[in-house]
């Protein structure tokens, strides 16, 4: 363990490009919103003030109006697509960062997760750290509370407690079957060429998403900028709108956790209201979703006015947020814990894939389709770990341990060979390892 945790820091100093660490070292080689967060989850144990600069590099790229963009590209790095060219924010974007430049969407709202584990990781040490800490928290306090208020409100126009988005990208699942139904609802019109970056690092295309996604994800673009990124009119420009039940949960969660970061360092009480008071609206918009025997949660497809019910890490969400009857809750567990996914008999490690093994839509080496993403391993067993399931918490902790031996900090993995798929040298995997073993 202490050699795995040793090649996990090695492997985040070598993506480390100085105030940002890229998600992975050719793939994606900028800084990702949510990779950020995870990333300064696996610094804090190394160190509090690698940490402390990683969200700070991210925070200063967060738009006027409190968005988080979900790329912030780094100075003079080539090699991915769509880079700032395409999204043109700077240009376009009233609201985007004057400096930085970033992408035009926004990805889940994981960060106040990171802030908790670095005051956590800094009460460990001597003064010093301890003051970098708090003094980030103290200037970092109203941005933090700016973007939650930023999804709250622009990404929940009507109040019903669940977070609208308008790409898939957005959600991190890129191409879970959970779209599925609603990109078959993009017609793509005429747009500027472009050539796939990704497929140039990943050779065996069948582990990225295809070329029909692809020219959907990019149509996609041009919509935004056709009303320049603006908060309201995407509401009804976009011809792709669904409210995302994991990004809802992820967020009600992290209102509970930023929520009491601020009782316990005396932030105004007016934001601790507020986050409270959003992290019950996101919780009991999470139920709403779901299916009072199974307990399963469902996104909603926006412009079919459809629900979209999929065997995919989404139905768990209430299992991070809580809520649910007693009955419905454990039903919800079963159906995680057996044969659907985690105990699925030809499993190579008890972790859940992305995608139901038993499910139609399954694939096993396709992106979110299917393989086993570390970093969703470490979130279920850090949330566990919150609703006071220790048992299960480490049960996952160290079926992702075992995994994360083969040393490749893989992207994702095929669930029922182990093979390690999509980018090696991930940021995110060797800081869920990092994590574990801190
Ligand atoms: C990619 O480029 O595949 C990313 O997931 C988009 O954010």
């Amino acid at each position: 363990p202490t050699q795995l945790a040793a090649r996990a820091a090695y492997l985040l100093r070598g993506n480390d490009l100085g105030t940002m660490t890229s998600a992975a070292p050719r793939l994606y080689p900028h800084m990702w919103s949510w990779d950020a967060a995870f990333v300064a989850v696996g610094l804090a144990p190394l160190s509090v003030e690698r940490a402390v600069v990683e969200l700070d590099t991210l925070l200063s790229a967060q738009w006027k109006n409190g968005m988080i963009p979900h790329i912030v590209f780094a100075n003079g790095v080539d090699g991915y697509f769509p880079g700032p060219a395409r999204w043109e924010t700077a240009t376009l974007a009233a609201h985007a960062p004057n400096g930085p430049q970033t992408s035009g969407i926004t990805q889940p709202p994981v960060h106040a997760i990171a802030v908790q584990r670095i005051l956590d990781h800094s009460r460990r040490h001597g003064r010093t750290t301890r003051a970098v800490a708090e003094e980030f928290l103290d200037r970092r306090w109203p941005d933090l509370v700016r973007w939650h208020r930023w999804l709250a409100h622009a990404r929940d126009l009507d109040g019903n407690g669940r977070i609208a988005l308008f790409h898939g990208w957005e959600s991190g699942m890129d191409n879970s079957p959970r779209w599925d139904l609603a990109y078959a609802n993009v017609v793509t019109g005429t747009m500027p060429k472009y050539l796939r970056e990704d497929l140039t690092v990943v050779a065996d295309t069948s582990q990225r998403p295809s070329n029909g996604e692809y020219d959907r994800y990019l149509w996609l673009l041009e919509e935004m900028k056709s009303v320049r990124y603006d908060d309201e009119e995407l509401a009804t420009a976009m011809s792709f709108a669904v409210e995302d039940v994991f990004v809802s949960a992820v967020f009600s969660m992290a209102c509970e956790v930023l929520a009491t970061i601020g009782e316990e360092h005396s932030m105004p009480n007016s934001d601790v209201r507020e986050l409270h008071g959003w992290a019950g609206r996101f919780r009991q918009g999470v139920l709403t979703t779901t299916d009072e025997r199974s307990g399963a949660a469902r996104d909603f497809d926006l412009r079919s006015g459809k629900w979209i019910s999929t065997e995919t890490l989404a139905m768990f969400s209430p299992l991070l947020c809580g809520g649910l009857s007693r009955d419905a809750e454990r039903a919800l567990l079963r159906t995680f814990e057996g044969p659907k996914f985690c105990g699925h008999p030809d499993l190579r490690y008890a972790v859940p894939p992305s995608t139901s093994p038993v499910s139609r839509d399954f694939r096993s080496r396709e992106y979110w389709r299917g393989p086993v993403w570390p970093v969703m391993t470490w979130l279920f067993s850090w949330a566990f770990a919150r609703r006071g399931w220790a048992e299960r918490s480490h049960m996952l902790r160290s079926e992702g341990l075992r995994q994360a031996s083969d040393g490749s900090f893989a992207e994702y993995y095929e669930p029922f060979t182990g093979e390690p798929l999509g980018s090696m040298q991930q940021s995110w995997t060797a800081a869920a390892v990092l994590d574990w073993l801190g």
